[in-house]
């Protein structure tokens, strides 16, 4: 070759090593249409549009006039915003009530204040970059005093600063470790904490994007390609941000009851058999349990939308009569279709043109469970459809739930995953799977929990997702894929699930006990206690590994696992209560210590403790042997849960945990909902318990919500709310009681009120009337008064 032109190739020659990013200049012209601001710049385009007071979005094209078409992920449509333009000489500013967006005119650079005037985001050197390999950044100023969390499903610890994190879903088997990057989801968004007050970015762009929050006095986000195309939400507070985030990508449906109690699964159950036997040892150890898994044994050589025969012999039966003790099955459904001219699903969905293919029309093939398969091409509404529909198949079997697995789409080879260059019809608007690849979970769970959905007649459905981009919440709950059996991993899936809240994914969970390797009595009994807390609560594990039902490990694991278990559901009328405010504000249920004390530093990297709502603190042992810890109580009072111990916040204290103690703290002056123990959420709830914590003076207010746990009624307001209203001085406890929504009745006719750290004197006024203290049944050593009251 040395003596033909090819000597003379370019790529001989040396490349350019970090091509710079080229700045896209000062501003030319601006034009305003409709409500949109259009800038030209010497080298780009950008376009500014208001979505509310509080939310502005950013997009800037390099190459041409921007499109203002997002991404999969945004549900939100602009609303008319009164905006203020004020042109000056060397800049030019659009302010709304809430926000200021200031445009330096030489070079063009954003800098955005909030209604006082404060800079909450800031160009200065550098702004827009581009290279001509398209590649896109944005830099912005980073204040010494800046915490950034969010980023989805990230390991590490809460806060981010110091990190640099990459968005490209990806199957990682192994390690799961502080800088294991990507993960299996994508969520190209974070929050930023700066003195007290938070803002939030969400940067919708599907391809491989990068943020680097590792500099001291700057941090970018890049993307391998497309525009720069980002929101600012102005917040001023954590919760405001997670609700303009929400608003923005959608939120977390209300869950079924059964969801959110506790699960069972393994890689794998592999016959009916072995299922009957599963569910028979709870019911007769009397532990708790809502679902059992289907892995990928339960297929006939998974291939998905069939049951193995031989192990499964009747599954209608099967599901029948579990669900007749309150059982439910969740399948498993990966998105590779095996390649076999037999099997219907494939032959139709080569004859009806639903896989994923190449510009030139060849089917994109590749291996994972099945061996040789197709991908359906989700972006596709009508394939979207028929996956959907094609669900039938569980739903007809009585199934209510699905497990979507492998969907980043994981494939056998060396860059994991699907040619990038397979080009996805998208309805029209082809794109390349280097493009798209963020997108295929989200893209599958909005086939299958529409498709179930459907099909389910007016019953919630639930999916439980590996893969996906922001706004899979509206679809999914999120696990964390492959973790294991470690107490690090423990300890990792702690910040991970808050920042997945963060991220406006509110219902996740780590593979409780851990998927691969052997788990041990200890770390099972552990991390169960952690996910009795877990807004996901679901115990995994692989093939190969130590068996971790609860009982694996004898008497005395299983008496803790029991009881932690037991917990769950006792709690489920608060979580279920907290989940409904949820759907309504993106506020996540479990949820970081700086969500409720942003001004207090020792919030601002807390990975090891996590709160309940806004007055429950869960600080879990993880670590093994050991017995005792430190915990940060915040400011406020706060009462040790199983003790009624009483502690003064603002402080770290030292704290005792044996290993059938998990460490729980009530900020007191608040209150929380009990139910009782059952053995499963279908059992109705007969015993309704409000626990209030005493103190000398203060205000408080509850939302208990109750409805029907399984179908759609809610939305047409058959649900209980009900309101209570605390006022406290001294020993007197005024309680005002409403319920403020009256759809429903529910399973209990009276509650209970426990007043803990009650006085003898208690003098209760319910409603503006006194109650009388021989209905007050008071427990002078627990210091525990009870009443009972009618709904
Ligand atoms: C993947 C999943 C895991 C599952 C296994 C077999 O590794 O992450 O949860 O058990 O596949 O389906």
């Amino acid at each position: 070759m040395q003596d033909t032109s090819f000597a003379i190739h370019p790529g001989n020659k040396k490349k350019l090593e970090n091509t710079p990013y080229h700045d896209i200049g000062d501003l030319k012209e601006f034009a305003k249409e409709h409500n949109l601001y259009r800038f030209t710049c010497e080298q780009g385009f950008v376009n500014i549009l208001f979505y509310r007071d509080d939310i502005v979005r950013i997009v800037m094209n390099p190459f041409h006039k921007p499109t203002m078409k997002s991404s999969f992920a945004v549900v939100a449509e602009p609303e008319i915003v009164k905006v203020k333009i004020e042109d000056k000489e060397d800049s030019f500013s659009l302010s709304s009530s809430k926000l200021q967006v200031m445009i330096q005119k030489s070079p063009f650079r954003v800098n955005f204040y909030d209604q006082e005037g404060r800079l909450l985001v800031s160009e200065s050197e550098k702004g827009m970059g581009f290279k001509e390999s398209k590649e896109v950044i944005c830099f912005k100023e980073m204040d010494p005093e800046d915490h950034f969390y969010g980023f989805g499903e990230k390991a590490g610890f809460l806060d981010k600063r110091g990190e640099k994190l990459t968005m490209w879903n990806t199957d990682v088997y192994a390690p799961h470790n502080q800088e294991t990057d990507p993960l299996y989801q994508s969520h190209p968004y974070f929050m930023t904490l700066r003195n007290g007050k938070a803002h939030g970015i969400f940067f919708d762009n599907t391809f491989k994007t990068t943020f680097d929050m590792k500099k001291e006095k700057e941090y970018s986000f890049a993307a391998e390609g497309g525009q720069i195309d980002y929101y600012v939400m102005a917040g001023p507070s954590p919760k405001q941000v997670l609700e303009q985030y929400t608003w923005i990508t959608g939120r977390m449906p209300l869950p079924a009851k059964w969801v959110i109690g506790y699960h069972q699964s393994r890689y794998s159950y592999e016959s009916e058999q072995e299922v009957r036997e599963l569910v028979n040892s709870f019911i007769k150890k009397e532990i708790p349990l809502d679902a059992v898994y289907l892995d990928i044994h339960y297929m006939n050589e998974y291939r998905v939308f069939t049951f193995d025969r031989d192990r499964f012999p009747n599954p209608e039966k099967m599901m029948k009569d579990l669900k007749s003790v309150g059982k439910r099955i969740v399948p498993i459904v990966d998105p590779g279709v095996k390649v076999d001219p037999e099997y219907s699903i494939y032959q139709e969905g080569i004859r009806q043109n639903h896989f994923s293919k190449y510009i030139e029309g060849d089917i994109f093939y590749g291996n994972v469970w099945p061996g040789k398969s197709a991908f359906p091409d989700f972006t596709k509404s009508e394939t979207r459809k028929w996956w959907g529909e094609k669900h039938r198949f569980y739903t007809d079997l009585g199934i209510e739930g699905i497990w979507n697995d492998m969907n980043e789409p994981a494939v056998f080879n060396e860059t994991k995953t699907m040619d990038v260059n397979v080009v996805h019809e998208n309805d029209g608007d082809p794109k390349t799977h280097r493009e798209m690849h963020n997108l295929y979970g989200l893209l599958m769970g909005e086939a299958t929990y529409h498709g179930i959905k459907n099909l389910l007649h007016g019953k919630r459905p639930f999916l439980l997702t590996r893969a996906g981009y922001s706004g899979v919440q509206r679809y999914a709950a999120v696990w964390t894929g492959d973790n294991r059996s470690f107490w690090e991993h423990l300890a990792l899936s702690i910040p991970m699930c808050m920042n997945l809240g963060l991220s406006g994914v509110a219902l996740s969970g780590p593979d409780i006990g851990g998927f691969a390797h052997d788990t041990t009595g200890e770390l099972l009994a552990r991390w169960t206690q952690v996910g009795a807390f877990t807004p996901y609560f679901r115990n995994h594990s692989a093939i190969g590994t130590a068996r971790q039902e609860p009982w694996s490990f004898g008497p005395e694991i299983e008496k803790i696992i029991k009881k932690y278990i037991q917990l769950r559901y006792q709690w489920l009328p608060h979580l279920y209560s907290l989940f409904a405010q949820t759907s309504k504000t993106g506020i996540p249920v479990m949820r970081p210590l700086f969500i409720e004390y942003p001004e207090d530093r020792h919030t601002f990297n807390l990975s090891d403790q996590f709160m309940i709502g806004e007055n429950v603190i869960i600080a879990p042992i993880i670590k093994p042997d050991t017995y005792h810890r430190v915990v940060y109580l915040p400011e406020g009072t706060w009462v040790d849960y199983w003790t009624d111990q009483i502690y003064e916040g603002r402080k770290h204290i030292l704290v005792e945990a044996n290993l059938e103690t998990l460490p729980i703290f009530i900020k007191a002056g608040t209150m929380i909902s009990h139910g009782s123990i059952k053995q499963s959420t279908s059992v109705p709830e007969k015993n309704m318990t409000i626990h209030l914590y005493q103190t000398e003076s203060g205000e408080s207010h509850y939302t208990l919500y109750d409805d029907d746990g399984e179908t759609f009624a809610y939305e047409k307001g058959e649900y209980l709310e009900k309101q209570i209203r605390y006022q406290a001085n001294g020993n007197v406890i005024k309680l005002t009681i409403e319920n403020s929504v009256t759809g429903y009745q529910p399973t209990w006719k009276h509650w209970t009120l426990k007043v803990h750290h009650a006085t003898p004197d208690l003098k209760l006024i319910i409603n503006g009337k006194e109650v009388d203290a021989k209905d007050i049944n008071f427990n002078t050593e627990s210091n525990i008064a009870s009443i009972t009251i009618n709904l």
